[in-house]
């Protein structure tokens, strides 16, 4: 077997795209020599050229050394076609995202190349296992993912198909911790870790517009404030593309049989069927051109704050929130002030059948994730407006109130479950150890937190809690806990303990 953490180890790359580049350029300023090959005619030679122009680039603004282009100059060669893999240790393929294409490469370098030659997919949704399937030696195939900007992006997905052997799997992680990235080791399945575990955060934010809980706008603001997101799931999906996330979030729901935790919504088709692709198009979720109005999150203060409220059910989290405001809690309900809540996993016409409290005045807010800067509010379908008015002007003197339709588990709440549920699902399959799950949800997707740790910080428990509720009171199974979520909050202990 080759031994892939040589630094005499020649890399060849297949397919001289974005990918591709991006390969070659780490795995050339890794020291290793690197050949790349694209089937286009002077598309091998574009790519090396604009790699170049690239570092020299940054060379220009500080941000690297000379001898970094030195380097790549020296040791990312082109060449005509792959036959000139024959002395490569290594061959990543980063070509069209096709299985005939792809199996068909492998075929063709099979035939040039000795048994031991280390061949690796970028593919990000074909499966290893598939592409392996009837070649000589698919021990020493098995899945290099990378992600894009490849020389940006830190995580690498090593991607063991059944055949793999674990010299090739250990060899692969030793060099992308070579080539500067961080590897995690990922069981061949489809959308492997970061394709399939992103579905949540993006398909609960379009569940929470599906039901006009809330505006695009809000969600994202609540996701950024109170939950520290860097970029809200609409933000994300024109950021990225409906063109890509709408496929990928289809294909992950349809190979995984329509389990309804990966389900998308209508919108989301329909926003690619009109070519409305976010920012690339100036227009997705949110209106990109000239002329548009940027919409609000935040509910304007029109009421006076009120001077008393009652609270429904004892809550430290509210006790301490009305501290730090002017107003008096009453020790009674009087029948005329806000009734505040600070429900898990509820809403409020529940609430209110559940204890009996008048939903005209009932206030219910997210206590649940940060409420320094943003705090959502919601009310019952059947509130008087002065009521509610009168917690916004009070709430509002400090931070910003989101003020949103009737909805168990608010915006924050059901939208952390869900990540943290499948966190914990990819964990309970196998795909990765809980650690690597973490990492490569941090990694990956630029999550504040992984799915597990997000499930520690609110508490097994009280994530369980919210997913029951909203099984319960929504009828979908969407919602059911993962089995490695309720042994965890059944017996009090970490999320991330296996
Ligand atoms: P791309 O379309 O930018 O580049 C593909 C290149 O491969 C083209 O230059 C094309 O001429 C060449 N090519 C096609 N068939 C070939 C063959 N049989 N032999 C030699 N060269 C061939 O594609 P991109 O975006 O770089 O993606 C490449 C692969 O990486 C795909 O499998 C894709 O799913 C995967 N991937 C893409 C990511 C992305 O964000 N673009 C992220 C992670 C994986």
């Amino acid at each position: 077997m080759s031994d892939l953490e040589s630094r005499e180890l020649v890399i060849g790359v297949v397919g001289a795209g974005a990918m591709g580049a991006g390969i070659a350029q780490i795995a050339a300023a890794s020291g290793r020599r690197v050949i790349l090959v694209d089937q286009r005619e002077g598309a091998a030679e574009a790519a090396r050229t604009a790699v170049l122009a690239r570092l020299e680039k940054r060379v220009a603004q500080g941000k690297a050394e000379r001898r970094d282009v030195d380097l790549v100059a020296a040791k990312l060669t082109v060449a005509p076609d792959i036959r000139a893999f024959s002395g490569c240790g290594l061959v990543v393929e980063a070509i069209v995202e096709d299985l005939t294409a792809k199996k068909a490469l492998f075929a063709g370098l099979t035939g040039i190349l000795p048994d031991d030659t280390v061949l690796a997919s970028n593919t990000s949704s074909l499966p290893i296992g598939a592409i392996a399937a009837g070649l000589p030696a698919p021990e020493r195939v098995a899945g290099l993912h990378f992600f894009n900007p490849v020389p940006v992006m830190k995580l690498v997905e090593v991607i063991r198909a059944p055949a793999t052997s674990d010299r090739v799997i250990d060899g692969l992680m030793a060099l992308s911790r070579a080539m500067g990235r961080v590897p995690v080791e990922v069981r061949d399945t489809p959308g492997f870790l970061v394709n399939f575990g992103g579905r949540a955060f993006t398909t609960e934010g379009l569940a929470v517009l599906s039901e006009c809980v809330a505006t695009p706008a809000q969600v994202d603001a609540v996701m950024r404030d109170c939950c520290g997101f860097r970029m809200g799931p609409f933000e994300l999906m024109d950021l990225t593309g409906i063109d890509v996330n709408y496929p990928v979030t289809a294909f992950v729901h349809q190979s995984m049989f329509s389990d309804p935790r990966l389900r998308s919504t209508p919108l989301h088709r329909y926003l690619l069927d009109i070519g409305h692709l976010g920012r690339k198009t100036g227009q997705g979720f949110y209106d990109y051109r000239e002329s548009a109005d940027r919409p609000a999150a935040e509910t304007r203060v029109t009421g006076t704050p009120a001077p008393a409220v009652a609270l429904l059910e004892p809550s430290d989290a509210l006790s301490t929130l009305l501290s730090g405001l002017a107003v008096r809690v009453l020790d009674e309900d009087d029948g005329q002030a806000p009734i505040l809540a600070a429900p898990l996993g509820e809403d409020c016409a529940a609430l209110s059948a559940r204890t009996g409290a008048d939903p005209r005045r009932l206030v219910a807010l997210d206590l649940s994730g940060d409420v320094s800067r943003r705090i959502t509010l919601m009310t019952s379908l059947m509130a008087e407006p002065a009521v509610r008015d009168s917690v916004v002007a009070l709430l509002g003197a400090s931070r910003a109130v989101t003020v949103i339709a009737d909805s168990p588990g608010f915006i924050a709440q059901r939208i952390c479950a869900m990540v943290a549920n499948l966190g914990c699902e990819m964990a309970q399959m196998g795909l990765a150890t809980p650690g690597d799950i973490d990492t490569a949800m941090r990694l990956g997707l630029n999550y504040p937190r992984g799915p597990l740790e997000l499930a520690d910080a609110m508490g097994p428990g009280q994530v369980f809690g919210i997913l029951r509720k909203l099984q319960d009171l929504t009828g979908d199974d969407r919602y059911r806990p993962s089995q490695w979520l309720r042994r965890r909050a059944q017996l009090g202990v970490s999320a991330l303990s296996a």
